[in-house]
């Protein structure tokens, strides 16, 4: 198992804009962030953390938690999208994404806070894990979701998404994408930036 490591988390750090003008920054998870993390996951409604985990769970498990805060543990990635609210940096969404460097594929999981649905953070979330996934060479990207997350698979439609049947849970519904697009034609620069530390960090 590869154990990555990023230098400087906080330098890779994306400012994503909303259609409303409004800003999120997409970060790596630091293990400060751990209660954060769980508070966030705890505030999601039943149904939002159901889809999310794709079954009945009220927070993250301790020893998931641990994997969540460490970046590049088991070679996943985990990301936090984070709004300024009334002056405070709050997490509105999250993402947990794995590079398979055997079949080019890059698979990830994706929420946004109740409260901030609907206003296209998911959507902007998506375009830049796309992005990531571009960055990391891969040539695939999918994710799984509930047959019944009609939000998930409204946003993956919209996002150019293809369905295929799960190989291994007829409840599941796997999206897919190539990834055709060259990372430098996307704004992504903090992923590229990690991208290539990484890749550095496999050739040594
Ligand atoms: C799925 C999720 C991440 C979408 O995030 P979001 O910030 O609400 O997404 P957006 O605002 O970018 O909108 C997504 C698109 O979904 C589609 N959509 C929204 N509500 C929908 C509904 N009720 N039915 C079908 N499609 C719907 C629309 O295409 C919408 O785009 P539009 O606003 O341009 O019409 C969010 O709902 C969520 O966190 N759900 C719980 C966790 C989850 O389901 N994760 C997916 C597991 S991988």
């Amino acid at each position: 198992m590869t154990a990555f490591r990023l230098d400087n988390l906080r330098q890779h750090r994306d400012i994503l804009l909303l259609r409303s003008g409004k800003a999120v920054a997409v970060r790596f998870v630091e293990p400060d962030d751990a209660e954060a993390l769980q508070g966030y996951f705890r505030s999601l409604s039943v149904h939002s953390r159901y889809n999310r985990f794709l079954g009945a769970m009220s927070e993250l498990p301790p020893t998931e938690l641990e994997h969540f805060i460490h970046v590049g543990e088991r070679d996943r990635f985990s990301v936090l999208a984070i709004m300024v609210i009334d002056g405070v940096e709050t997490i509105v969404g999250e993402a947990r994404y794995g590079f398979e460097a055997d079949t080019a594929s890059f698979e990830f999981g994706v929420s946004v806070d109740d409260r901030w649905q609907g206003l296209g953070i998911g959507s902007t979330l998506l375009r830049n894990l796309e992005c990531r996934a571009a960055a990391f060479g891969a040539a695939r990207v999918f994710g799984d979701t509930l047959r019944s997350n009609d939000v998930m698979i409204g946003l993956a439609r919209k996002s150019g998404f293809n369905f295929i049947r799960h190989p291994d849970d007829w409840k599941l519904v796997r999206f897919e994408k190539p990834v055709d697009a060259a990372p430098q034609e996307i704004a992504c620069a903090s992923s590229r930036l990690a991208a290539q530390q990484l890749a550095h960090q496999a050739t040594v």
